[in-house]
């Protein structure tokens, strides 16, 4: 998969993503990610990016002409477009299942109080990360990018991690156990060390069914098949 950030800070997302599992996902070739700056876009002596807000107010507007010539450079036929904005529809893991079936995203991140909102209408959809301000997109490029990254076939190392995971199910996940089998005297769930495949799959979905009711009683339950990797996508505009 390709991404490419239109950004004025570049550094605020390719510095995150270059550690760990999305780092090595990006060396090994799963994962080509790109940066575009507006600031390059500019044509007057001081590369202004921003300016004050119509009818008055607090902080600095991005202009939408350099932000629309960044994304020009980057757009293909197949590119799918993201804005960056907390007004955005939720990001959530079906969210991220159907971001992982494109061939190109394109996100574009806002900084100070946003960007022109005639730029909105250039994006394919506005995302959110949740229900709270950040100083600018980046940060919720990072988080979109990396939980899209990990469902790339042959990101993680055995797939299969992906589909027994919290929220694929719909449902939380049944919390996870390493040695030592009693640490400070709290035991490991028997179950877990029975060695019964059977019995230890009726423990965790169990388990994941009593933590959900108990922590996220809004969970709606399985994602449909269509929306696992390598099912069909809905309710994007392309
Ligand atoms: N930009 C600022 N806040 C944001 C949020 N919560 N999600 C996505 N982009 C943002």
């Amino acid at each position: 998969m390709r991404v490419d950030a239109v950004t004025l800070f570049p550094e605020m997302i390719d510095r995150p993503l270059s550690e760990s599992i999305v780092g090595r996902a990006r060396t090994e070739g799963f994962l080509e990610l790109g940066f575009v700056n507006p600031r390059d876009f500019t044509e007057d002596r001081h590369r202004t990016v921003d300016d004050k807000p119509y009818g008055g107010g607090t902080g600095m507007v991005m202009m939408a002409e350099p932000v629309y010539r960044a994304l020009k450079k980057v757009r293909k036929k197949n590119s799918f477009v993201i804005l960056l904005t907390p007004k955005g529809r939720r990001f959530d893991q079906a969210a991220a299942l159907e971001l992982a079936e494109k061939k190109h995203l394109v996100f574009i991140c806002g900084h100070y109080e946003g960007i022109d909102e005639r730029v909105t209408p250039l994006a394919d959809m506005e995302l959110s990360i949740g229900d709270y301000v950040l100083t600018g997109g980046e940060p919720a490029a990072v988080v979109v990018i990396d939980a899209v990254a990990r469902l790339i076939p042959g990101v993680l190392k055995k797939d299969d991690a992906t589909v027994n995971e919290t929220f694929t199910g719909g449902l939380l996940e049944a919390p996870h156990y390493t040695r030592p089998g009693v640490w400070r005297g709290k035991a490991v769930p028997p179950a877990l060390l029975s060695g019964n495949h059977k019995l230890i799959a009726e423990w965790r979905s169990g388990t994941a069914r009593e933590l959900t009711a108990k922590e996220r009683p809004d969970l709606a339950g399985p994602v449909p098949a269509e929306k696992k990797p390598g099912g069909r996508s809905k309710g994007f505009k392309k």
